[in-house]
């Protein structure tokens, strides 16, 4: 295991490899049965992590569907949120930045004050991590379930390493190091 911060986008994906439907629903997921102290659980998962990560539709989907009816802002740690809007965040801990996350490296590890930092999604923000040579794994719950179509996984070309496997109830779990961009080789 490297040194800390390690950059971790853990998340949920249909088999064929959609984050959400188009329409950004989850009831694929949320319909699932799963072990909530089983394999690779999210409450062994955040207890490791300092800062998150996400981009507005994420942002979008947390604010429709966690803090409707008065409930609060589900995190405490700092959460930058990636967007071009101009936006009010719903709480003191969020930030709004825009740009390449290399540019907001220092300002994510300092927040994250020693912990690891969560890239939530979706999928081509996780891939502008990795570009920047900050995401060091990847672990993903499959579902078992495909869409054809949706919010994609991780559209880019890479190389993994498939270190750790699990099940959890419905659930294929798997972590994998990144390992680098795969070139594309002419056939
Ligand atoms: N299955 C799971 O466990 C799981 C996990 C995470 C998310 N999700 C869901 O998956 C979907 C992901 O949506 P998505 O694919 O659209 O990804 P997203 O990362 O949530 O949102 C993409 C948007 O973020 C903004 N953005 C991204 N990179 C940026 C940058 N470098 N600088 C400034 N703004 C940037 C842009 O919005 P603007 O330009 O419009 O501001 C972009 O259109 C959501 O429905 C979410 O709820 C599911």
């Amino acid at each position: 295991m490297s040194s800390h911060p390690i950059f971790r986008y853990y998340t949920a994906s249909t088999l064929d490899g959609y984050l959400a439907d188009p329409d950004d629903s989850l009831d694929w997921l949320l319909t699932q049965p799963i072990d909530e102290g089983g394999a690779m659980n999210y409450t062994e998962f955040i207890a490791d992590i300092g800062a998150m990560v996400m981009g507005w539709t994420t942002y979008r989907w947390l604010l429709e569907n966690e803090v409707s009816d008065g409930k609060p802002w589900p995190y405490d740690i700092p959460c930058f949120v990636f967007t071009h809007r101009e936006i009010t965040p719903i709480a003191d801990t969020i930030s709004v930045v825009t740009g390449d996350p290399g540019s907001k490296r220092d300002a994510l590890v300092a927040a994250a004050g020693g912990k690891d930092i969560w890239i939530v999604g979706g999928g081509d923000l996780a891939a502008q991590f990795a570009d920047a040579r900050m995401l060091d794994e990847i672990v993903v719950s499959f579902a078992p379930v495909t869409l054809g179509e949706g919010r994609p996984l991780f559209p880019r070309r890479y190389d993994l390493e498939l270190v750790d496997t699990a099940r959890n109830r419905a659930f294929v779990c798997a972590r994998y190091a990144v390992v680098g961009p795969r070139p594309r080789v002419a056939s």
